[in-house]
């Protein structure tokens, strides 16, 4: 069983078994994708064994999300050969994709479900009423799974989508008014249905040609190059934003379809860019892809909503160019986003965080930063790239100097510095906030024993000179 479905309802399914005089041992998993790997396959088998579960009688029962289901899967496959085991998806994206099939898999070396297998669960029970207790991000996440079935399958599945997003993501789907509870309960109908008809004839992947992976053809590698930053669904959204693209330049989708997309992608919450896009990620992918599909691409692209069409032919100049025009296409949403485009005063602000790096020049001798992350704006924030978070291990020095002309301040959340404002010497403390100008170069140091962490904010012409200290133009100050 998933720790956090373990805590939330571990109660209910012990009193469920004990009333049903059922004898059970418990194995609780972590469930992160780290954690997706043979130690997890191997806990579990230890378990088994030690219970002395009999092979043909007694099912094993996983409960939990993709992960879990995916360990307990292979365990079972694995197990003297092949134990019986019963699916109980409890996340949306086990509900509709991870429930469904009969893959099962690890993360190995690097790479996504390197060991797996294929093993079919006795039963799968969908149960959405799990899904109450599910977080946002997660409801996202399996609502990309959805709108893939839908772009590539079902345009119904994509008008219902895109006329109920919002309800369908304050109810989590499980339909808390009546008309969320028939568009949630139509929803991941029609999703299981969409799996199961492209599964069925072809479940040990003899045809390599699956619509099913449509936005799996770059998303492994990013997913596992972004860890933990994008979740599987959102580099699943990442891929189909990118393929879009493709299609639409190869004329397989129009403009004002290619946008119905994009916008409901925005919708539903899901990433349709992120920084690692780059050309060495993408050609990379897509060596894996057409390894992973036995020497040809057959890469997935849409035909209008609703529809697909497989190529083998694409280039590293057309993917490159349309990561570009992707990125181009999601800057105006980034750059200039208004509050009254994100909900008003008084919401909070939603945030991606990228990792991109070390933080500016590192003095000779010094270490760099060790982490330096940009919240970027997704159209939920109201300025572009401009929060970052850094930390400097103990002993390191580093040059803060932000990209771009705004001025900025930075708010010191731990640990104990020095900041070096030309000869002048600042203690950095918790709590303190330091203003710099637009041109000034702050070297910052860490004498204490602990990380040096501190938030930078920078205001892309939010600020003015009325509110912006004539002091903090010209170098910058520690209040
Ligand atoms: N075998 C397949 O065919 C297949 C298909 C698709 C995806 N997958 C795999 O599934 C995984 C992703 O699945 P996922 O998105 O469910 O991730 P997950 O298993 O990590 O679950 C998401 C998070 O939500 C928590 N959670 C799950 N259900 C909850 C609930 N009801 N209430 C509160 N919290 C809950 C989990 O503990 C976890 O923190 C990936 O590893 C992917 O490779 C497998
Ligand atoms: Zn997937």
């Amino acid at each position: 069983m998933d720790a956090n479905i373990h805590a939330l309802y571990g109660r209910d399914i012990h009193r469920y078994l004990d009333s049903n005089d059922c004898d059970y041992e418990l194995c609780v998993l972590p469930a992160s994708e780290e954690a997706k790997n043979m130690q997890s396959v191997l806990t579990l088998v230890q378990g088994l064994d030690s219970f002395g579960i009999s092979r043909r009688n007694e099912p094993i029962i996983g409960i939990g999300g993709g992960i879990i289901l995916d360990v307990v899967g292979l365990a079972s496959s694995l197990y003297r050969r092949s134990t019986p085991y019963i699916r109980v998806p409890t996340s949306l994206l086990g509900l509709v994709d991870a429930g469904v099939g009969i893959k099962t898999g690890v993360n190995f070396n690097g790479h996504k479900n390197r060991l797996g297998s294929y093993f079919a669960p006795s039963v799968a029970l969908l149960d959405r009423g799990f899904l109450a207790t599910l977080g946002d991000r997660y409801v996202s996440n399996g609502l990309a799974e959805i709108l893939k079935i839908s772009l590539v399958l079902d345009a119904h599945l994509f008008d219902l989508l895109e006329e109920h997003a919002e309800t369908l993501l304050a109810e989590r789907l499980t339909g808390r008014t009546a008309v969320g509870d028939a568009v949630g309960r139509e929803v991941i109908r029609r999703a299981v249905d969409g799996m199961l008809r492209e599964l069925q004839p072809n479940l040990w992947e003899r045809n390599l040609e699956r619509r099913v992976d449509y936005g799996h053809s770059f998303s492994p590698t990013l997913e596992m190059r972004a860890l933990p930053a994008l979740l599987h669904g959102e580099a699943v959204s990442v891929d189909m934003a990118l393929t879009t693209i493709v299609a639409e330049r190869r004329g397989l989708i129009s403009a004002p379809d290619r946008a119905r997309v994009f916008n409901l992608m925005k919708r539903l919450r899901l990433p349709v860019w992120h920084p690692l896009c780059g050309t060495d990620l993408l050609a990379h992918a897509l060596r894996e892809t057409t390894r992973h599909r036995d020497g040809l691409q057959r890469i997935p692209l849409p035909v209008g909503i609703g529809d697909a069409r497989f190529v083998s032919d694409l280039t590293h100049e057309e993917v490159t160019r349309a990561a570009e025009v992707l990125r181009d296409l999601d800057l105006p949403t980034r750059a200039a986003p208004r509050l009254s485009d994100v909900g008003g005063h008084g919401h909070p602000i939603v945030t991606d965080v990228y990792d991109i790096g070390e933080l500016g020049d590192v003095p000779d001798g010094a270490e760099a930063a060790h982490r330096d992350h940009v919240i970027a704006c997704d159209a939920s924030s109201v300025v572009w790239e401009s929060i970052r978070w850094s930390s400097l291990p103990p002993g390191a020095a580093c040059v803060e100097k932000a990209p771009g002309f705004a001025p900025k301040l930075y708010f010191i959340l731990a640990g104990e510095g020095e900041l070096l404002l030309g000869e002048e010497s600042h203690p950095l403390r918790p709590g303190h906030l330091v203003v710099a100008g637009p041109s000034a170069v702050h070297h910052v140091r860490n004498h204490g024993a602990d990380d040096l962490n501190w938030l930078l904010l920078e205001f892309h012409g939010l600020l003015n000179s009325t509110i912006w200290p004539d002091e903090a133009s010209a170098g910058g100050g520690v209040a």
